[in-house]
């Protein structure tokens, strides 16, 4: 049994300089080969909406429905630590509200930590969800939960805005950020400025960790992806390959062969 990563994990290999790997899952197989792998986070992120339920945002995600996948996810997993993300005004009514959602991650779906979107404006919250002992990753940059006030999925480049926003963060208590979306030079300075690991997306190699959504990067996925996404393999392609097949082999009778038969 490997020992599965911690906070502590990760502060150390940002200190060692080791590069954190972090990718998206959101049910049992998949969260099963990326542990099995040795991927260090997976985060059961909102583009649930998007990638799984075929949504235009993130936004229509609930609160119920992202802890069930987590609670799937969380069930794969020996070795990565897993991440709930916190949806579209869970954590924005009241802090007390934030708090008992956030530790619904940890009580029913076995998560270790929780993300959520904001920066400075989310300094109280994300401080009262640490205070409360649940881990905090933070999110800043592009964050999807507020595309309408970004006006669409846009790159942010407000140097000041985004250095101070990753100094409140972890001096809220967040444990980790996510860069998302920013340009790699100010990603690279704020990497050097935090003492807590960034993780980033579209935000160029000097993090300490990287992140992609799981079908993106897997070439799983028929939407357009954005320019910072790598297809490292080409799903689509192969699931085409053996549908043909099998449809050719059931019309053609080729399948099901004796092999396959009871007798
Ligand atoms: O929801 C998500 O998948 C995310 C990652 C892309 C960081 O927030």
């Amino acid at each position: 049994m490997r020992t599965k990563v911690t906070t502590t994990t990760l502060l150390k290999m940002k200190k060692k300089g080791i590069k954190i790997t972090a990718l998206t899952a959101y049910d049992y197989p998949f969260a099963k080969i990326i542990d099995k792998a040795g991927v260090d986070m997976i985060l059961v992120g909102d583009s649930l909406g998007m990638i799984i339920q075929g949504k235009k945002t993130t936004l229509p995600v609930t609160m119920d429905e992202i802890i069930y996948h987590t609670s799937i996810v969380s069930r794969a997993c020996e070795y990565s630590m897993v991440i709930g993300d916190m949806p579209f005004m869970s954590y924005h009514g009241s802090k007390d509200q934030a708090v008992i959602n956030a530790g619904r991650f940890l009580k029913e779906a076995n998560a270790s930590a929780v993300k959520l979107e904001g920066g400075a404006d989310v300094y109280d919250i994300i401080n009262k969800i640490s205070k409360a002992g649940i881990p905090v990753q933070a999110h800043i940059g592009l964050t999807p939960q507020s595309i309408h006030q970004m006006g669409g999925f846009k790159v942010q480049r407000d140097e000041e805005r985004l250095i101070n926003d990753a100094l409140n963060v972890e001096k809220a208590g967040a444990f980790s950020v996510v860069l998302e979306g920013i340009p790699s030079l100010i990603a690279s300075k704020i990497t050097k400025k935090l003492s807590i690991p960034t993780i980033g997306i579209g935000a160029g190699v000097d993090c300490d960790g990287q992140i992609l959504v799981l079908h993106d990067m897997l070439g799983f996925n028929n939407n357009k992806v954005p320019k910072f996404v790598k297809k490292f393999t080409d799903l689509n392609n192969i699931i085409n390959q053996g549908l043909e097949k099998y449809i050719n082999e059931v019309k053609t009778e080729i399948f099901p062969s004796k092999e396959y038969e009871y007798k």
